[in-house]
């Protein structure tokens, strides 16, 4: 049984390619077999629901087909049952690729027919389900959290529940479980995992939907590698699904070392690191070149971009102005530098760090004079600059570069932890500081000790780890604050008065003052880790029933207004500004 997937006719010999979730088998219709069947295949169509009775037989000589599993052979077919019609579909499941993104979403019934989605949605099933059974097996309890509940701060807006009975009030769906999993520390369940439903209102992203699946977990009493090791347990066992076999344990760096050398929190590992090359331009060179004596002169090879004409390189400085252009950064040629008896021994110094070949793309970024006032409180903004440029040309010459081709082993998944994450993140736009992670994110103790909480916030730095891949954050976690008196004094620093926090958090503050032990956790992406492992470049391609780009469910056509009965139940009335 199954759908009709391609048909084709050739007078007394008709063929249909049935697919169902395992594949596609060949059946042949063959008129002096069975002239009832023969005929019933002629109205057949694709995406037709049939059933065949028959005869599966090797197929003639030379008549297999290698790239499918079920070459060697078809079904002759004795008996065919229609068992359902289909209108002819807007595209057809049987094709590999479908431009129209809108369509597919509008349709999504008939794209989850596509074996590329089916592949997806079983390897999505196989890593959870590798995950889930780890965990179980290391004694860690799956216990489900509430999804009407009260505001839980993971720096995105809320998605409200309005209640019919208390008029006026309104649940918040959770953007994460993790006051909950804290909670469940308290009430000594020691090891809690949940792979759970969470509900954002941000701004979407190929890698955002305002719901997504996280991998959430937490224990008692742990260090930072003790969460390390749970989590690298945990995708060895779903990687090893795909065929793929890690070797834990990950590579780890600073947050600080991350923005260094790569300029980012989220190290893409599969290209190399930036180059600092400030001691190597002396104050007299400086002065020369124009370049800012404070600031640093950052370098980065692409590889494989190399060679490029003279037109091209052209056209990639002034791409360069656009990303830095105000900031008055400019574009040096380490080949015309080299010409020139004065920087010769600069350009080799460069050469010689950046270890680059012929064929790679050398850029090195110095920063002109007069730079704008941000550089000055924010000493990382150009190691974020130039490390957002070192990425933009990494994908502007992607397909050069053989590195993010797919070799179907552990080389293709650049897994990394960056630890000692800042705890607080300055808004310039509101004048306040904020939790980087979260508020319940334990601060350095020396820091706490250090008095910076209130002295110098910058300066603090969290017991707050994230896993990247391949430049994606997949998951990040922290150990937590266990003592009422350092958690208030946490939400003091970022500006709450205590009765604010008493109305947001008392319980919690509460529960904080019964013996609660020290803990800690982390919560992984469960749709990013199957994206990677996929090669899918957008969330939507392992999400059955994805959102667009603006939140709406093109399928079912959701968010809509509802009735004005419903409205009069819940107290409400809508007021549309425009
Ligand atoms: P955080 O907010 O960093 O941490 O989220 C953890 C991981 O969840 C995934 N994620 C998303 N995936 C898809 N769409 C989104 N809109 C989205 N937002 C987040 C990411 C991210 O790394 N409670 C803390 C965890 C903890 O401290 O234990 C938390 O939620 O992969």
């Amino acid at each position: 049984m199954g759908w009709v997937n391609r048909r084709r006719d050739h007078g007394n010999l008709i063929f249909l390619d049935v697919r169902d979730r395992t594949g596609i088998t060949q059946v042949v219709l063959d008129k002096e077999v069975s002239a009832a069947a023969h005929g019933k295949a002629e109205t057949a169509r694709s995406e037709y629901v049939v059933a065949v009775k028959g005869k599966v037989r090797r197929r003639g000589e030379g008549l297999g087909n290698p790239n499918m599993a079920t070459g060697e052979i078809e079904v002759v077919a004795t008996e065919l049952l229609l068992l359902n019609e289909s209108k002819t579909p807007p595209f057809s499941p049987a094709e590999e690729a479908i431009a129209n993104e809108e369509v597919r979403l509008k349709y999504r019934y008939l794209d989850l027919r596509r074996a590329e989605m089916q592949k997806n949605f079983k390897m999505r099933h196989d890593v959870a389900r590798a995950i889930r059974n780890y965990l179980s097996d290391e004694g860690f309890l799956e216990i489900e959290t509430p999804f009407m509940t009260r505001s839980t701060p993971e720096g995105a807006r809320d998605y409200l529940v309005p209640s019919r009975v208390h008029a006026g009030s309104f649940y918040a769906l959770p953007q994460s479980p993790q006051i909950f999993k804290q909670i469940l520390m308290i009430s000594g369940f020691d090891k809690y995992f949940q792979i759970a439903r969470c509900f954002r209102d941000e701004d979407l992203r190929a890698d955002r939907q305002p719901e997504f699946t996280q991998i959430d977990l937490e224990m008692t009493f742990p260090k930072q590698e003790t969460v390390f090791r749970v989590v690298e347990g945990f995708l060895k066992a779903a990687f090893a699904t795909a065929g793929i076999s890690l070797t834990p344990p990950f590579v780890q760096m600073t947050y600080d070392e991350a923005i260094r050398q790569y300029g980012i929190d989220k190290p893409d590992m599969r290209l190399p690191a930036m180059v600092e090359l400030t001691d190597a331009l002396t104050a007299e060179l400086r002065e020369t070149l124009k370049i800012e004596q404070k600031l640093p002169v950052l370098g980065f090879v692409i590889p494989e971009a190399g060679g490029l004409s003279g037109t091209q390189k052209r056209g990639l400085v002034e791409e360069i102005r656009t990303t830095f252009g105000e900031c008055g950064l400019d574009f040096l040629d380490v080949a015309r530098l080299k010409t020139n008896e004065a920087f010769a021994p600069l350009a080799a110094t460069i050469e010689a760090r950046m270890a680059g070949g012929a064929a790679d793309l050398l850029v090195v970024i110095t920063p002109k004079l007069g730079t704008p006032e941000k550089w000055n409180y924010d000493p990382q903004w150009i190691y974020k600059r130039v490390g957002g440029l070192r990425l933009q040309l990494a994908q502007k010459f992607a397909e050069k570069h053989k590195r993010f081709e797919k070799t179907g082993t552990e080389a293709d998944f650049k897994f990394l932890w960056v630890t000692d994450f800042p705890m607080y993140e300055w808004d310039e736009e509101a004048k306040v500081w904020n939790a980087a992670h979260h508020p319940f994110t334990s601060p350095h103790e020396e820091d706490i000790k250090a008095g910076r909480l209130v002295n110098d916030k910058g300066a603090v730095r969290a017991l707050a780890y994230d896993i990247v891949l391949n430049g994606t954050e997949l998951g990040s976690g922290s150990i937590r604050i266990h003592r009422q008196d350092v958690q208030a004094e946490i939400f003091r620093s970022l500006g709450m008065t205590d009765a604010e926090a008493k109305e947001r958090f008392g319980f919690f503050l509460d529960a904080l003052e019964y013996g609660t032990p020290p803990h800690g956790g982390i919560a992984l992406g469960l749709d990013r880790i199957v994206m990677i492992l996929a090669g899918a470049t957008s969330l939507r391609e392992v999400i059955a029933f994805p959102k667009t780009a603006k939140a709406i469910d093109l399928m079912v056509d959701a968010p809509t207004p509802v009735s004005e009965q419903q409205m009069k139940e819940l107290s409400l009335r809508t007021v549309v500004r425009s």
